[in-house]
């Protein structure tokens, strides 16, 4: 993302853009830990040759995989080059794929042992003198996530991440990041103990997605939705990532980790953060990561009773997606059959501060439901009296504000307007912004902005330290509460539908009722 000093305010035609001047990264070399992993293959190897073909790639770039399995430079660069046409989201250009390609070595290596990183530190230093890539490093840790804490330590041990001679060196690590809030503490203070804040980068693949990036545009570029942005004008907001894929072959990670763990401290509350974060000071990674930290940490904390009451979890069973049958969770591969594991999870939670007081914000995620869509809709406060004869405020159509973030890229307005007609009927209405219709936008892979951003040093969509453990702060207490009561309270919902009945009452209870997924 272009911080505000690098934005160019001249208006274009068209979409009226306030158009970026992105030049080329900083020469680097790419180190990918877990190098052949589906992870390097599908997304990360495609996003960089987006990067090339975007003109942003390092010109003088290189790129070293580590792994367990047995390999050479040649046969990993040969892989590469087989699997880019599979995962490339764009037409295949030769030139830019050799500038991704044109410096390719594999080390084969164990990440705890300490000549992985000897050998490492050899294979760089080749690069460095061969390419001039000015020693600047980012290391990539694609693995599991049990690799995180030892590759981050090894790497500052051995001194390959040492900043030294003008150099960066910058590490990324992938979700997720700690299974509970002490996990995610004990992380972040293994690589705080060996790294600066500063060369730690967390990836959450959601902020590298366009619509995700807008919420912060869409609130602090206009001037017409920051007054009417709090609790005077907002009646409650939702937010759901409803997926319609099935836990497929995840199984073992899914079995171990649930819907809670797997969506809600990372995504959901990315979005959540943006939606209702005060706006930071500047436009740059400290003040936006401070407001979004700041508000996760005013999100109240349940005891163990409100935290059941507050929350549904449930588990699909057999059923139809597309008229495709879909066997229920316990009986996918690597389930347990008996697994008390939640594949859907809503919540309510209530944020303590000026702006949001009494303001409910309702989370709901799931697998396997009827349709994949991500959206935030903000739902306004009816008219104050029923100034329509006809019409009494509860029967007019609610005004909501939704932001749609995948598969429709839109932002929506619902509001009322008089039916044609010699009487005062009312109907509700909508007018919808559509990205498509706007902007020429070619398909990426979500990760060139998190990448190119790392390699520039902006961290503004890399969640802190702070960020992350206010995030599972809020988590732990339905954990806890969850944990003591494994099987009381766990829903089901049949596989294609729009999620339990629980998850409805959750809202009826309030008066209140979910959005359909389309
Ligand atoms: C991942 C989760 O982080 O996000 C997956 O581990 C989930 O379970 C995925 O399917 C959803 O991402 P997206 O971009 O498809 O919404």
């Amino acid at each position: 993302m272009m911080a505000e000093n690098d934005i160019n305010n001249g208006i274009e035609t068209g979409a009226k853009t306030a158009a970026t001047r992105a030049r080329p990264a900083d020469p680097c070399c790419l180190v990918i830990f877990g190098a052949s992993g589906d992870l390097t293959h599908r997304l990360l190897v495609p996003a960089l040759y987006n990067l090339a073909v975007e003109g942003l790639l390092p010109e003088t770039f290189a790129l070293i995989g580590v792994g367990r399995s047995p390999s050479t430079s040649e046969a990993f660069a040969a892989d590469l080059a087989n699997s880019l046409p599979k995962f490339a989201t764009r037409d295949i250009d030769q030139c830019a794929v050799k500038r991704v390609l044109s410096s390719v070595a594999y080390v084969q290596g164990e990440p705890e042992d300490n000549e992985t990183y000897r050998k490492i530190g050899r294979e760089l230093a080749r690069i460095e003198r061969e390419r001039g890539t000015r020693g600047n490093r980012l290391f990539y840790l694609a693995t599991p996530p049990a690799g995180f804490a030892p590759i981050g330590i090894h790497l500052g041990e051995s001194g390959l991440a040492r900043e030294d001679n003008g150099a960066w060196r910058r590490v990324v690590i992938e979700k997720p990041f700690g299974t509970d809030l002490a996990s995610a503490r004990a992380l972040n203070h293994k690589l705080l103990g060996i790294l600066k804040e500063n060369q730690i980068y967390r990836i959450d693949h959601y902020l590298g997605k366009e619509t995700v990036q807008n919420i912060m545009v869409l609130r602090f570029a206009n001037g017409l939705f920051e007054p009417i942005w709090n609790r005077h004008h907002i009646e409650h907001v939702q937010i759901t990532v409803a997926e319609s894929l099935t836990v497929e072959r995840r199984g073992s990670y899914y079995d171990a980790t649930g819907a809670l763990r797997d969506m809600v401290p990372n995504h959901l509350f990315q979005l959540l953060s943006l939606i209702a974060m005060e706006p930071p000071s500047r436009f740059a990674a400290d003040a936006v990561r401070a407001e979004k930290a700041q508000v996760l940490d005013a999100i109240q904390l349940p005891s163990r009773d409100e935290a059941l009451h507050n929350s549904v979890r449930a588990q699909y069973t057999d059923g139809y997606i597309d008229n495709r049958p879909v066997v229920a969770y316990r009986k996918s591969p690597d389930v347990a059959p008996d697994s008390t594991t939640e594949t859907y999870v809503a919540l309510k939670l209530m944020i303590d501060n000026w702006r949001w007081a009494r303001v409910p914000f309702y989370l709901r995620t799931g697998k396997a439901l009827r349709a994949k869509q991500t959206e935030v809709a903000i739902k306004f406060k009816q008219a104050p009296v029923a100034m329509f004869r006809d019409t009494p405020v509860d029967r007019l159509a609610e005004n909501f504000l939704v932001i749609g973030i995948q598969p429709n890229e839109c932002i929506g307005l619902e509001f009322n307007a008089k039916i044609p007609g010699p009487s005062i009927a009312i109907g509700g209405v909508g007018m919808t912004f559509k990205y498509e219709d706007y902007f020429d936008v070619a398909p990426s892979t979500g990760y060139e902005t998190l990448i190119y951003d790392c390699m520039i040093g902006d961290a503004i969509l890399y969640p802190r330290a702070d960020g992350i453990e206010a995030g599972w702060r809020v988590v732990q207490p339905f954990l806890d509460a969850w944990r003591d009561a494994p099987t009381t309270g766990l829903a089901t919902y049949r596989a294609g539908s729009d999620g339990p009945k629980e998850a409805d009452e959750l809202l009826a209870r309030d008066g209140r009722h979910w959005r359909p997924i389309a």
